[in-house]
């Protein structure tokens, strides 16, 4: 029944949201190594522009995001293998049929049930929209869709994941085999990058103090001041020691991650000198490190019409794999091709 090639590579797919520029942290974590899966993998990295409507962001500042989302896709390199496709969620919107029909599989207990929707209607109790509730399954259908073999999920998002599975399996046994059940991608780990300002706290994008995150489109400027105000401890020897030397330690990874120097090298170079120095060479690293990437966002966010082209070409191939599942369902349940 199935047409696939059987050389093909596994599926990985993964969905960021255009609601904030992301931070070393996410860089570190996880964007650097995203051109590298997307050698050994047929990947779809998409901007999920429909789930950042949930918290009704500025219309400008959502339309200059999830642009940006994109060039950072291109200018990591994603879109190099023909194989590989970089996309915007709302360009392709067969989701929006599958999410539906996923709507009438999915109860309303489990949706209910997920944790993040009662943390954000919790903390968003003005604005506890439809669309914070069927969230999850907007996100089961960005993912059935392509029939992902993988997806690389956050903490955060693993309980999403798992409805998503149990929707999946749900759908199939009743109606036969449709949709790929997907698996969580485990990667090699990234390193843990901590804030500057509270190490004992993961860097977010949603720190209360802005000094403690580093964000990818700073400035050298402004990453030299965050790191040189970032917390260290009165010993002023540089050492790893996570436990009693948060800070300390934090900007060692950093620097390790940068480097690619080992924590006793790192001691070894700074013996006797002040926190002064160790921190501007923390600054110098991440600046040489983020150095090519910002400059490839750069040059391809002022050349609008390749962007565009990249936008238009990758919604193209991802609209022809996504249309094949949609119609795969929809004749499943009942709904007349005429
Ligand atoms: N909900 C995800 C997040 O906030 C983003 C997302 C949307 C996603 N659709 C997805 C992630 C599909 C993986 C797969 O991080």
């Amino acid at each position: 029944m199935t047409t696939e090639n059987p050389q093909k590579k596994q599926r990985v797919l993964s969905l960021i949201q255009p609601t904030s520029v992301p931070t070393l942290g996410n860089y570190i974590g996880a964007m650097r190594n995203w051109a590298k899966m997307a050698n050994d993998h047929d990947c779809l990295f998409g901007v999920a522009d429909l789930h950042a409507l949930t918290v009704r962001p500025d219309p400008a500042a959502l339309r200059r995001q999830t642009a940006e989302m994109l060039a950072m896709f291109a200018a990591l390199g994603l879109n190099k293998r023909e194989e590989n496709i970089v996309f915007v969620q709302s360009h392709v919107p067969a989701h929006c049929t599958l999410s539906w029909i996923l709507n009438c599989y999915t109860q309303f207990g489990e949706a209910s049930r997920m944790t993040q929707f009662k943390e954000k209607s919790a903390s968003h109790a003005d604005n506890v929209n439809v669309g914070l509730f069927t969230y999850p399954t907007l996100m089961a259908a960005d993912i059935l869709i392509y029939q992902a073999n993988y997806v690389p999920v956050g903490d955060d998002q693993k309980q999403h994941l798992e409805l998503c599975r149990n929707v999946a399996e749900r759908f199939n046994g009743l109606y036969g085999p449709t949709f790929v059940v997907p698996e969580p991608y485990i990667g090699k780990l990234g390193s843990r990058v901590m804030s500057l300002q509270t190490p004992t706290a993961k860097m977010s994008k949603s720190d209360p103090n802005p000094k403690g995150t580093i964000f990818l489109t700073d400035t050298p400027d402004q990453i030299v001041k965050k790191c040189k105000s970032a917390i260290t401890d009165s010993e002023a020897s540089v050492r790893y020691d996570p436990a009693k030397k948060t800070g300390v330690s934090n900007l060692m990874t950093l620097l390790a991650c940068c480097t690619g120097q080992s924590f006793a090298q790192i001691e070894a170079d700074f013996a006797g000198k002040g926190y002064g120095d160790f921190k501007l060479a923390v600054a110098e690293a991440i600046v040489a490190e983020l150095r090519p990437f910002q400059a490839e966002l750069a040059r391809v966010l002022q050349d609008k019409a390749y962007l565009e082209e990249t936008a238009r070409k990758g919604a193209a191939k991802a609209e022809q794999l996504a249309l094949r599942t949609t119609q795969k369902a929809m004749k499943k349940v009942g709904l007349w091709a005429a």
